[in-house]
């Protein structure tokens, strides 16, 4: 009979199942039950990391044996099927108490099924949104975990000992019930999205705009990581930039195919905001970006088309890049701004009770987007916990002020010169669309109405109106049917 020593199994030795169990046995007090569906896995690990004290289990019963009361283990498998064949193993092994957790990248709704069903055996269920990669499972990642009070008791402080330390604060908290850490996971993911996309176009805004290598424009973003725009983001670009190829000698940002891979959880993001009806115009840009440079037979069917035909370059180098910085921050700042409607919107409709601001707070170590201004979001939560929107919090309203002549300076450079800007003007267009006084939803009211007897409200009187577009034109009162 195995004894049960662990106080802590891994499910799933791949890289960010082996890192995650290896950062927690480095922690003091913890002792690491690992198993993996082909055993050789296991071996491997144990064979590699004797120090880390694993305790190796070749099936799942021998896996629950080896976990003291109330067991807990955490999954770390390709998201999906697999996440459905482990859970369905450990629910026959484990008992009333025990806690499932789901570290992988699994969409919310898929999080929210398995709570319900593991939930009737009597074990928890936690999706645990998990940020950092590779290096953040083995050293501290920022961890979003959804799941019930009762496992937040026994995991709370298994996950404060692994996660990245930011200011002297672990990067995890309890997001919310159910699928809450795994619908806040998918949200950062879709910033980063945006995020990138955005340094993608500041960086070939003055890659064509000036005459600067990339070695020079790296010297550029690593002085813009000395100011508002520090993060782990602009900080990794600057290196990249750097970097030389060892065959070619070029830049290796020259020899790199430029057509981008996605894993879904940015389609995933935008297909959530689409479907809770929020705009989050710069993330589904970032998301079509990615997609329209991964189709090469269009890219080449239009690589004909008209454009602006003389090679184009700034007067003033200098000026330029100073507009181009700050076309990023008011970007970024919109980017985050959409994120966070979406999870207030999210918190809504599935019940949750997301504290944005300390959502801030956990991503400011550990995960791709922390960046020196999460710190104003937490403040901006903390002064008003109900803010109706990011954006226009006083610190970021002041910095929209600040750039906003700058960003237009920018998009309608990018858009004169014909370089695709999507990410910086479709931030723009949303910011303009929010300040509007009126917009042309009037006009589309009306067009609705006209086509499909949709129906309209009026500026100056209470009620649901229709014209009689058919008829004599005349308006009648009518059942508002949107
Ligand atoms: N890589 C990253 O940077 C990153 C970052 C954040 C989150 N994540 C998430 O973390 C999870 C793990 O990622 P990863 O890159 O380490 O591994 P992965 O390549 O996504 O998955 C490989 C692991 O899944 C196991 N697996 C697959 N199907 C299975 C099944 N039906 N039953 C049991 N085990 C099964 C494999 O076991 P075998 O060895 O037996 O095949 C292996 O341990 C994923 O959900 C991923 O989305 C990854």
């Amino acid at each position: 009979m195995t004894e049960a020593t662990a106080n802590i199994g891994v499910v799933g030795l791949a890289v960010m199942g082996s890192n995650l169990a290896r950062n927690l046995a480095s922690r003091e007090g913890n002792t690491v039950a690992v198993f993996n569906r082909h055993y050789d896995k296991t071996e491997t690990l144990i064979g590699e990391h004797p120090e880390a004290g694993f305790v190796p289990a070749s099936d799942y019963e021998a896996f629950a044996a080896s976990l003291s009361k109330p067991r807990t283990a955490i999954i770390m498998v390709k998201a999906g099927a697999g996440t459905d064949a482990v859970i369905t193993s450990l629910t026959e092994v484990f008992e009333p108490g025990d806690i499932i957790v789901d570290g992988g990248n699994a969409l919310f709704t898929d999080t929210i099924r398995r709570e319900k069903a593991v939930r009737e055996t009597g074990i928890n269920f936690v999706g645990a949104g998990i940020s950092g990669g590779e290096e953040g499972a083995l050293n501290g990642p920022s961890i979003m975990p959804g799941g019930s009070d009762e496992s937040w008791v026994t995991l709370g402080p298994i996950l404060r000992s692994i996660a990245a330390i930011a200011e002297g604060e672990p990067c995890v908290t309890h997001v919310g019930h159910d699928g809450a850490g795994h619908f806040v996971k998918m949200v950062h993911n879709g910033i980063e999205y945006a995020d990138m996309q955005l340094i993608g176009e500041a960086y070939d805004l003055i890659r064509r705009g000036t005459d600067k290598s990339p070695a020079e424009i790296a010297d550029v973003f690593a002085d813009w990581n000395t100011g508002e725009l520090e993060s782990y983001l602009i900080e990794i670009t600057a290196e990249v930039l750097r970097q030389v190829d060892a065959d070619t000698r070029k830049p290796l940002v020259d020899v790199i195919l430029d057509q981008a891979g996605a894993k879904g959880t940015g389609a995933w993001t935008v297909q959530t905001a689409l479907d809770l009806g929020i705009p989050v115009s710069g993330i589904a840009e970032a998301v079509f970006a990615r997609s329209l440079s991964s189709k090469p037979a269009q890219r080449a069917a239009a690589s004909d088309l008209p454009g602006p035909s003389e090679a184009w370059t700034v007067d003033d180098p200098d000026a330029f890049i100073s507009d181009v910085r700050d076309a990023l921050y008011a970007s970024k700042i919109i980017a985050y701004s959409q994120g966070f409607d979406e999870i207030v919107a999210g918190a809504a409709q599935y019940g949750w009770d997301i504290k944005k601001g300390d959502i801030a707070a956990i991503w400011r170590g550990g995960c791709i987007i922390r960046a020196r201004f999460l710190n104003r979001i937490t403040e901006a939560y903390a002064d008003d916990a109900d803010l109706t929107l990011l954006a226009a919090a006083p610190y970021f309203a002041e910095a929209l002020g600040r750039t906003q002549e700058a960003w237009r300076r920018v998009v309608a450079t990018a858009a004169q010169a014909g370089i695709p800007s999507p990410a910086f003007s479709s931030s723009l267009a949303y910011y303009d669309g929010l300040r509007a006084d009126r917009l042309p939803a009037a006009l589309i009211q009306a067009q609705r109405d006209f086509f499909g007897a949709h129906t309209y409200k009026r500026v100056d009187k209470e009620g649901t109106f229709h014209t009689l577009w058919s008829g004599d034109r005349s308006e009648i009162e009518s059942v508002d049917t949107h």
